[in-house]
């Protein structure tokens, strides 16, 4: 009998022991530091000349791993085993697919430290996301296995007399799943295990910052008894192999995560079909966002700067939730401006393995973006805090505040992706409403109000796919808050919630008269 969903516990860095197991997974990751790791096609090992070195963006000089570089003829021939395992793998019961991903989801568990230490080291998460990130992978799989068993069963139809009736999901076929560095374990798992346990077999593209721990999940569900060929593992430079996996004719569908730049060209290309081409490609592209909490007259000031911080500086700002403006009415403005820059002044900065409350960006050329967009903010806006990078020796960049910030400058309409705040004053609700609506994107937003009418008025009015009241606008929960946005965020494909999985397969429906 299957258990119903719950999530996964986080881990209480509090307790010593905890701390300790941290401590040693860390040493042990370590210790594995400059390792070689092949592609994975076809269950076959493949070693290539071109390598990606993959760098801990805490001390930029350390190479945590090298990974085997995929061409196109790697593509080629990764897609005709993704043929070949599909032939079988859509016909294996639903239970036994969903049955790889619970035991995966267990394997993790066992080893969520170990997995947890690869992403402070490769991707600079501090201990808390790191294990957070874990947790929604493990999440993901649970959630996922259990919705393909509720979908496997035929679909209630009406019925209809003399008549036999059955509407059933079955999957697409090979897909590609393009997935982001910034969240290298939960998203990319999610995505994978979600087109997988539909059936589906998959080319999986993970980001050149976050190889290693792509690599690490690969051979989990190995491990966990997935066919060779169902995922094959295929690091490579997104415009060399991404433009010709998105554009090939034997793609059924891509799954992406990723910028809004790389999801329209992502859209483009694949709605072209090519020679031998024989179906629609279905795309799922989820994208940045330029996330606000807005804040009322009567709002708890120190709840709302608790919140915009956590949400303006978790993981450096790096996530497509991050609170990246925060519209504050004006009358409270300048107290909660005073809080905001207090809280956020004792975020202290160092290497995520010391479990420091601010790490790195993600590397140089993260780094060259976000004080490029400084530079920008210092023109438009009134520097209150940071304004500059942080120690040479990794990616870093202080927590930056900038005040009475115009909603319509350049540092309040685009995704910067950094530990850059934007201030913004509000005349009364309603201008707030609207300059919290008024970006191209359309993802997370939280509202801190004690007013019942305005909060009505803002569960209607404020145009996101996820939206929080009196709590920051990070950190949805599988099955608990199902994720993605609106307009330049994305298709609003809500991962871990009940119509995800649908967007992997077709529906079929077969009438028998009798
Ligand atoms: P990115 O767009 O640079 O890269 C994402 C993936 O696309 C990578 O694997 C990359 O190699 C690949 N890629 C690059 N060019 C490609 C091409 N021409 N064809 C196919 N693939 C290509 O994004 P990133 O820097 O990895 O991630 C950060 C972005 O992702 C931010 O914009 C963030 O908001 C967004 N994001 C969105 C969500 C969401 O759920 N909406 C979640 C996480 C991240
Ligand atoms: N799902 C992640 C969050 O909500 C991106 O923060």
């Amino acid at each position: 009998m299957m258990v119903p969903f719950v999530n996964e516990t986080l881990v209480d860095f509090r307790q010593e022991s905890n701390r300790d197991k941290m401590q040693e997974a860390l040493h042990s990751v370590e210790a594995e530091f400059g390792r070689e790791y092949p592609l994975v096609i076809g269950g076959e090992r493949i070693w290539t000349e071109r390598k990606i070195a993959s760098n801990n963006p805490s001390r930029k000089n350390e190479v945590v791993g090298y990974v085997a570089q995929a061409g196109r003829a790697e593509v080629e021939r990764a897609l005709a085993s993704a043929a070949l395992a599909w032939g079988s793998w859509q016909k294996t019961d639903p239970a036994a697919r969903a049955a790889v991903l619970f035991k995966a989801a267990a394997l993790l568990r066992r080893r969520k430290f170990e997995f947890s230490a690869w992403m402070v080291y490769e991707e600079g998460k501090n201990w808390v996301e790191a294990d957070a990130d874990t947790a929604e992978a493990i999440d993901f799989m649970e959630y996922y296995g259990r919705e393909m068993v509720r979908l496997s069963v035929s679909q209630p139809t009406t019925p209809l007399a003399g008549e036999d009736n059955r509407l059933t999901y079955i999957p697409l076929g090979v897909g590609a799943v393009i997935a982001p560095w910034n969240f290298p374990l939960a998203i990319l798992l999610g995505m994978t295990t979600a087109a997988i346990v539909a059936g589906n077999t998959v080319l999986l593209k993970p980001a050149s910052t976050a190889p290693v721990i792509a690599y690490k999940a690969v051979e989990l569900l190995a491990e966990a008894g997935l066919p060779a060929g169902v995922v094959n593992y295929l690091p490579g430079d997104g415009g060399e192999i991404g433009d010709f996996l998105v554009s090939h004719p034997q793609i059924r569908f891509v799954s992406f995560t990723g910028s809004r730049a790389v999801g329209l060209r992502i859209n483009e290309l694949a709605a072209k079909p090519n020679a031998g081409q024989i179906w629609l490609k279905r795309v799922v592209a989820e994208m940045g966002g330029k996330d606000a909490v807005l804040v009322d007259e009567d709002a708890d000031l120190d709840a709302a700067a608790e919140g915009i911080v956590a949400s303006a500086f978790g993981f450096q700002g790096q996530k497509c939730s991050a609170g990246s403006r925060a519209i504050i009415h004006e009358k409270v403005y300048d107290a909660l401006s005073e809080k905001i820059v207090a809280r956020t002044r004792a975020l202290e900065q160092g290497p995520a393995d010391a479990n420091f409350a601010s790490g790195p960006v993600i590397d140089a050329k993260a780094l060259e973006k976000v004080l490029n967009y400084i530079e920008i903010g210092k023109k438009e806006g009134k520097l209150l805090l940071g304004g500059e990078a942080g120690a040479p020796d990794g990616y870093y960049v202080r927590p930056t505040i900038f005040g009475d910030v115009p909603p319509q400058a350049r540092i309040a309409q685009e995704e910067i992706f950094g530990p850059v705040l934007a201030l913004i004053k509000a005349r009364d609700f309603a201008q707030g409403l609207e300059i919290f609506n008024g970006t191209e994107y359309g993802l997370t937003g939280s509202f801190y109000s004690g007013n019942r009418e305005h909060l009505e008025i803002a569960r209607r009015e404020m145009h996101v796919g996820n939206l929080y009241f009196n709590r920051k606008c990070t950190g949805a929960l599988v099955g608990v808050h199902p994720f993605g946005g609106f307009n330049m965020s994305g298709t609003d494909s809500k991962a871990g919630g009940p119509d995800y999985l649908l967007l992997f397969t077709q529906a079929k429906s077969v009438s028998e008269k009798f």
